[in-house]
């Protein structure tokens, strides 16, 4: 069973696995299309301390933000997640220096000349999308292949696209590909339709090197958006508000090599949050900012959990079962649509009936046949899911079709009575450094089998 180490309160790095010709490593990651499986013998109360990570969304913004600069930058408190590794490598391809050290990294643009990114590098990870606007802003140009739709949703950038047309790029999509052109990026002012948190994000990286200022309104203010806004300040760019939904971006000629730590992630924090209720637990979770799980908090405490501050992270006790609760799935600081599925892994063994509404996206609740397996009792009418609370789960062999869809099916695995198998690991261990070994460590019955 892993123990949290006493030094850096923090889990063995995955297995890596050093290259023949590099000290550069890479992931021992198993075949893209292998189908890992967590098998859990549910029933047993978490207890004990977790450490939470550093935050996946953060992390797919901050590499790709290391380019802008002409010097080296270091990353600290970044979770070995596939994500960070695919883009790490994705970073290589494109010729830059990257070396990983532990949960750090370095990233030298040195070598990255090329403003094309093709389309076998960004199709292994959607957020690679934020390549166009560190290209756009370093040469001009770019040309990036566009992500495709997923499980949750087609997912379309079109307000990325209108940003970059206000900032004065002509943009082409052809054959797949977002084809961008600016002789200069002239800053100016974008009404968001929408606050979404990828347009906010690609904007602020194309107008860090815009001329002029930039301000983006009915921005995100999730706090990743924050974080970077802190890592480009820390650069030489000149990023005010932030967190609120106006941001104002004054560009900047050049931009130096800086070190951040990232911020912790939210949503894994939020996924055991649920775990300790769901499993009727007592769980600190440390290395978290509380502020950021707000939503989160008020919701458990709504349902009849304890959540409460305890010295640099929070405690989460739930001794019965919990109360229903109604949501909608909002921007930050609404309830976030990323804890929207472990949530209602948690409401499907409630006292009463919860209603779920999930407004982010198209088609979130598609998880929830595999919940329906474990004996849940829950309706879906379009965006809504009525979840009839039942006084327990029963494990049963389910399939994650998406990162938090996954996570919320482990969840259900840990409070059911008996065995659960979760099959679709590689997704899970997109956005969760670790899972089992924390699981483990907080009392869980929980393996994986290639
Ligand atoms: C980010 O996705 C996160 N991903 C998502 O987390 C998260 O669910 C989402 O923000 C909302 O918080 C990363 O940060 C890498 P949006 P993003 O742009 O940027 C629509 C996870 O599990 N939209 O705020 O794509 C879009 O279709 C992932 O970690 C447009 O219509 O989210 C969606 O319905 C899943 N046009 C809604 O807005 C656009 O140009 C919110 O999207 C952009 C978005």
């Amino acid at each position: 069973m892993a123990k949290i180490s006493r030094r850096s309160g923090r889990y063995p790095a995955l297995r890596w696995r050093k290259t023949r010709h590099s000290n550069r490593a890479v992931t021992e990651e198993p075949g893209d299309d292998s189908m890992g499986t967590f098998v859990i013998e549910g029933g047993r109360k978490l207890s004990g301390t977790v450490w939470i990570s550093g935050s996946k969304n953060s992390s797919v913004a901050l590499i790709p933000a290391c380019l802008l600069a002409d010097g080296t930058s270091r990353l600290e408190n970044l979770a070995l997640i596939r994500d960070v590794q695919v883009f790490a490598r994705i970073l290589k391809d494109l010729g830059a220096n990257v070396d990983f050290q532990g949960h750090s990294i370095t990233i030298a643009p040195n070598g990255f000349s090329s403003w094309k990114a093709p389309y076998d590098l960004v199709k292994q990870l959607r957020a690679s999308y934020y390549l166009m606007g560190v290209l756009l802003a370093k040469f001009g140009r770019a040309e990036v292949g566009l992500p495709g739709g997923c499980d949750i949703g087609p997912r379309p950038i079109d307000q990325h696209l209108k940003g970059f047309k206000a900032l004065g790029a002509e943009v082409r999509v052809e054959g797949g590909v977002v084809k961008l052109r600016a002789r200069l990026l002239k800053g100016t002012s974008i009404y968001l339709d929408i606050p979404s948190v990828g347009a906010t994000i690609n904007i602020m990286l194309a107008a860090s090197r815009a001329e002029g200022t930039t301000i983006i309104e009915n921005a995100a203010k999730e706090p990743h958006v924050v974080d970077l806004a802190n890592f480009l300040n820390a650069m030489g760019a000149k990023v005010l508000g932030a967190g609120t939904d106006v941001i104002k971006v004054r560009g900047t000629k050049s931009m130096k090599g800086a070190t951040h730590s990232v911020v912790p992630d939210d949503m894994e924090a939020a996924t055991y949050m649920m775990a300790a209720v769901a499993t009727r637990g007592n769980v600190l979770l440390r290395n978290v900012i509380p502020r950021h799980l707000e939503p989160v908090s008020a919701k458990l405490r709504e349902a009849g959990a304890t959540v409460k501050e305890e010295g640099d992270g929070i405690r989460v006790i739930c001794n019965d079962r919990p109360r229903a609760v109604n949501v909608k799935t909002l921007p930050y600081p609404g309830f976030p649509t990323d804890a929207q599925q472990p949530l209602v892994a948690v409401m499907a063994t409630a006292e009463g009936t919860s209603v779920v509404q999930e407004s982010v996206y198209d088609n979130r609740l598609g998880y929830v046949s595999e919940l329906i397996k474990m004996g849940a009792h829950i309706k879906v009418e379009g965006r809504t899911a009525i979840v009839e609370g039942v006084p327990y789960l029963v494990g049963a062999p389910v399939k994650a079709n998406d990162l938090r869809a996954g996570a919320a099916l482990v969840v259900a695995g840990l409070s059911a009575r008996g065995r659960t198998e979760v099959h679709g690991t590689e997704l899970i261990d997109r956005g969760y450094e670790s899972m089992e070994e924390k699981l483990s460590s907080l009392g869980a019955s929980i393996r994986r089998e290639e």
